[in-house]
């Protein structure tokens, strides 16, 4: 297939969003064990914003194309036997080693691709695995580790609410913390109960009565900063919280060390690839597709606020960046 030796691409300095600017830059060529994928849309999600301002877990040096995951066509194989399997195909793809999703070509590691069900559409298929999956991943954590009732921060963002769907699934009562009241409405409009504003003056007394009342044993924690003592501290004796996001953009504070012995409480972390990496590569396709199953059945949806070209991104990524339960934006960059 002919392939240009250019393509449209966003390309960030590590500034930030100022920092993020539409560029012309070679196409990659995907070596071995690879392919390449046409992009057809791709996310903005916070890990990509943590990115932006190099403040991500993952080494992709600056400057370089943002974007981890996505959906499109593998129009090229660098060799192995999964990887020219793969072309032609309708692929979800990223990983923390692709070349960067924000673009019109990106190169994926094969064993990084999932091929996409016909049921979903390019957009769909985009956002079908990270959080699906993610939420797939918590809530069998959480039903491994013996837990009945939860605790979740964030709760009105789009994997907050997928977590909450499969967690009602499986008989798990869960406790939603949101920062606006608004989103407190939109939650309690979807059939939550418990939702608590963390904004709200009694909001730790109020979290620790619901714990107790409750049962929760478990925090999954994607604020992180104060909030993560806030969680420890309403859990009961074993209690566990499970930080899995950063959007406060603060390290865990505020625990108290005394709850932790005394209480035998726990904060781990959690992070899907590296959790995959666990499962090996007939888990991570099974969990693959469990995932796409959740987005076909409409168990699990993601909200779009918008659907953009590149170019239009770094302006659009700044209204996202205010008011993230809003929806998801999604650059298509064809
Ligand atoms: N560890 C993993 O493997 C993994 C995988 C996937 C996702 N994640 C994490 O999961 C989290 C949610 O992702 P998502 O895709 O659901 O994001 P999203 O749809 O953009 O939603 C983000 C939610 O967080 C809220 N929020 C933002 N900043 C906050 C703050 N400082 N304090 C409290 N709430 C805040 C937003 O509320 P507003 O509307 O008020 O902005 C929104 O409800 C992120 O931290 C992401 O990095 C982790």
């Amino acid at each position: 297939m002919f392939l240009p030796a250019e393509m449209d691409a966003l390309v960030a300095d590590g500034g930030g969003l100022a920092g993020l600017r539409a560029a012309r830059v070679p196409v990659p060529r995907p070596g071995r064990g690879q392919v390449l994928v046409e992009m057809r849309a791709a996310p903005c999600n916070p890990a990509d914003l943590l990115y932006l301002d190099g403040r991500y877990g993952i080494t992709r040096p600056f400057p370089a194309t943002p974007g981890f995951e996505g959906a499109g066509v593998v129009v090229a194989s660098g060799g192995g036997l999964l990887a020219r399997w793969l072309v032609g195909r309708r692929v979800a793809c990223g990983g923390h080693g692709c070349t960067g999703t924000w673009a019109t070509y990106c190169v994926a590691d094969a064993n990084q691709c999932i091929p996409l069900r016909s049921a979903l559409s390019f957009d769909e298929g985009a956002t079908a695995l990270s959080n699906p999956m993610t939420a797939l991943a918590l809530v069998a954590l959480m039903r491994g580790g013996g837990h009945r009732a939860y605790v979740q921060t964030a709760a009105a963002g789009q994997l907050g609410r997928m977590i909450r769907s499969v967690a009602r699934r499986h008989g798990l009562a869960g406790i939603h913390v949101v920062r606006r009241a608004a989103q407190a409405d939109s939650l309690r409009k979807l059939g939550a109960r418990d939702v608590l504003v963390s904004a709200d003056a009694g909001f730790s007394a109020q979290l620790a009565a619901r714990c107790r009342e409750k049962g929760a044993s478990v925090a999954l924690d994607a604020v992180a900063g104060a909030m993560t003592g806030q969680l420890a501290a309403a859990l009961g004796p074993r209690g566990e919280v499970v930080v899995y996001g950063a959007l406060s953009g603060d390290p865990c504070g505020g625990i108290d060390p005394m709850a932790l012995c005394f209480g035998a409480k726990r904060v781990r972390g959690f992070e899907l690839v590296g959790h995959l990496r666990t499962l090996g590569l007939l888990g991570k396709i099974r969990l693959g597709l469990a995932a796409q199953a959740l987005v076909v059945s409409g168990e699990v949806a993601t909200a779009v606020r918008a659907r953009l070209a590149l170019a239009e991104a770094p302006a659009a990524l700044a209204e996202y960046e205010k008011s993230m339960s809003e929806g998801k934006v999604l650059l298509l960059p064809r």
